[in-house]
C-alpha cells in the first residue's frame, strides 16, 4: 500500500487543474526564500510580468468544419521526436527544491518523452543525472565560465554521459539585480537567520526532505562549501568577456546539435544561424537578468523573420497554459520551453508534480487545438492569431 502521506500528495496533485494551482502548492511547501528564488525576476519585474501577460496580447482565431476527431501533438525537435512541442528549460538548483530534484524532473520528461535541460548550475551532477534518468532526451546548457578548461571538461563529461543537444545560454554575463534574492539574503544552503527558522517551522516536508540531501554545485568541484549565493557563484566562476568567437569555437568543437539560449535581437538571431546553430532559443532568461527587455514573445515575430527557416526556434518565457503555446507557433516557433511550471510542479510534489504539469500542458493544447481547428501542429498557422487592437 501507498504511504498515507504520497496518497494525499497524488490527491492534491491530481486537484490541480491549472499550472497556478501547482504555483500555490509550491508556495505552502517552499520556504518563502527558496519560492522567491523560482518565482522572482530582475529589478522592478517588469519584464517577469510582461513575459506572462504578453500573450494576452494575440487572440486565437478558429476555423469550424475542419474534421478535429483525432489530434497529433508530437513535434520533431531538432531531429528527435517529441510528444508534445515543448521541453523542460534548464534551471539551477532543482536539488535544492526537491530532494534529488534534477533527476526526479528529468525522470519526469523522460516518461512523457519531452527534452530534459541540465544546466550547469545543477546540485546534481551531468553522470548522476544520466545515471538516474537514463532513457530520456537529454540537452546539456552551458555557461561561459573563466576555467576554460574547466568549461571543455563539463562539455566532454556532457557528451560521454549521452547529453544530445548543447544549448548554450549567452544572456548571463553578469547576473541581473534580483531584489528578492537580495532582501531575503538567499543562499544554497539557506543562512541560518531567525526570520527564516519561523519560516522553516512551517515547511516541515521540505526540511526533512531536503535536509538529507548534499547540497553544492555538482558540477563544480567542492568549492569549500558555505553559504553560496548564485551571484558569488556567478560573479567568481563566469567568464563576462565570452564573445561571438568564442562562441564559433563551441559551435566547431560540439559535435551534436546546438541551441543558443538567450537571443531577443533578429541581428543576433542571423549571427547564430550563420555560425551553423541548429536552434535560436527566444529568452530573456524568464525576466531574471535585464530588467524591461521585450517579452518573449513580442520578440518572436522579428526573430522569426531573420531566422526564415534556416534553424528552429524555441520560445521560451511566459508560457503558462496550452493556449500560449499554439500563440508560439503560429508566430512562428517550433516549440516551448518552460521553467517555473515545471519548477513549481516539481517543488510541489516531485516526479509527481513534474509529470502533472506536462499532464496540464498536455491536456490545454489538445483542447485548444481541437476547438482551433487544428488537429496537428503543422495545421496552425499565422492566420490563426490576430493582434488585440487598443490593448494597453
Ligand atoms: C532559470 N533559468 C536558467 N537558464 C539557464 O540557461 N541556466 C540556468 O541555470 C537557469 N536557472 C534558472 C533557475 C530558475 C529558478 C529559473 C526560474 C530560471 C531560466 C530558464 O531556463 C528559462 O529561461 C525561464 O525559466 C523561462 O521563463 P519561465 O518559463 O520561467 O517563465
Amino acid at each position: 500500500a501507498q504511504p498515507v502521506a504520497s496518497t494525499r500528495l497524488s490527491a492534491r496533485l491530481r486537484q490541480a487543474h491549472a499550472i497556478a494551482d501547482l504555483r500555490s502548492l509550491a508556495a505552502r511547501r517552499l520556504p518563502r526564500a527558496v519560492f522567491d528564488f523560482i518565482d522572482g525576476g530582475a529589478e522592478d519585474e517588469r519584464t517577469l510580468r510582461d513575459n506572462v501577460e504578453a500573450f494576452d496580447g494575440w487572440m486565437l482565431m478558429p476555423r469550424v468544419g475542419v474534421d478535429v476527431a483525432r489530434r497529433d501533438l508530437t513535434r520533431p525537435i531538432l531531429g528527435a521526436t517529441s510528444s508534445l512541442p515543448l521541453m523542460m528549460a534548464p534551471t539551477g538548483l532543482a536539488g535544492f527544491f526537491w530532494p534529488d530534484g534534477e533527476v526526479a524532473g528529468a525522470r519526469a520528461a523522460a516518461r512523457a518523452g519531452i527534452p530534459y535541460c541540465l544546466s550547469t548550475n545543477s546540485v546534481a551532477s551531468i553522470e548522476h543525472v544520466a545515471a538516474g534518468a537514463p532513457d530520456g532526451e537529454r540537452w546539456f546548457q552551458l555557461y561561459f565560465l573563466r576555467d576554460r578548461d574547466w568549461m571543455q571538461a563539463l562539455l566532454a563529461r556532457a557528451a560521454a554521459a549521452h547529453y544530445r543537444v548543447l544549448c548554450l545560454t549567452v544572456d548571463l554575463a553578469v547576473q541581473g539585480r534580483r531584489e528578492r534574492d537580495l532582501r531575503n539574503a538567499f543562499t544554497m544552503p539557506l543562512r541560518p537567520r531567525l526570520a527564516t527558522a519561523f519560516d522553516l517551522a512551517r515547511r516541515p516536508g521540505w526540511l526533512a526532505g531536503v535536509a538529507r540531501s548534499r547540497l553544492g554545485f555538482g558540477n563544480f568541484e567542492a568549492a569549500g562549501g558555505g553559504f553560496t549565493s548564485v551571484a558569488q557563484h556567478v560573479a567568481s566562476l563566469f567568464d563576462p568577456s565570452a564573445n561571438w568567437d568564442d562562441i564559433a569555437r563551441i559551435r566547431e568543437h560540439w559535435r551534436g546539435p546546438m541551441a543558443l539560449k538567450g537571443i531577443l535581437h533578429p541581428a543576433d538571431a542571423e549571427k547564430a544561424v550563420a555560425l551553423g546553430i541548429e536552434a535560436v532559443i527566444v529568452s530573456n532568461h524568464g525576466g531574471r537578468q535585464l530588467d524591461d527587455v521585450p517579452a518573449a514573445i513580442e520578440a518572436l515575430p522579428d526573430v522569426a523573420a531573420a531566422v526564415a527557416g534556416r534553424a528552429e526556434i524555441i520560445l521560451d518565457g511566459g508560457v503558462r497554459r496550452g493556449t500560449d503555446v499554439v500563440k508560439a507557433l503560429a508566430l512562428g516557433a517550433t516549440a516551448c520551453s518552460m521553467g517555473r511550471p515545471f519548477l513549481w510542479g516539481l517543488s510541489a510534489g516531485g516526479t509527481e508534480g513534474v509529470s502533472r504539469a506536462i499532464e496540464i500542458f498536455r491536456s490545454e493544447l489538445d483542447n485548444a487545438m481541437t476547438l482551433l481547428g487544428t488537429p496537428t501542429l503543422a495545421d496552425i498557422t499565422r492566420d490563426h492569431v490576430r493582434e488585440r487592437k487598443g490593448g494597453g
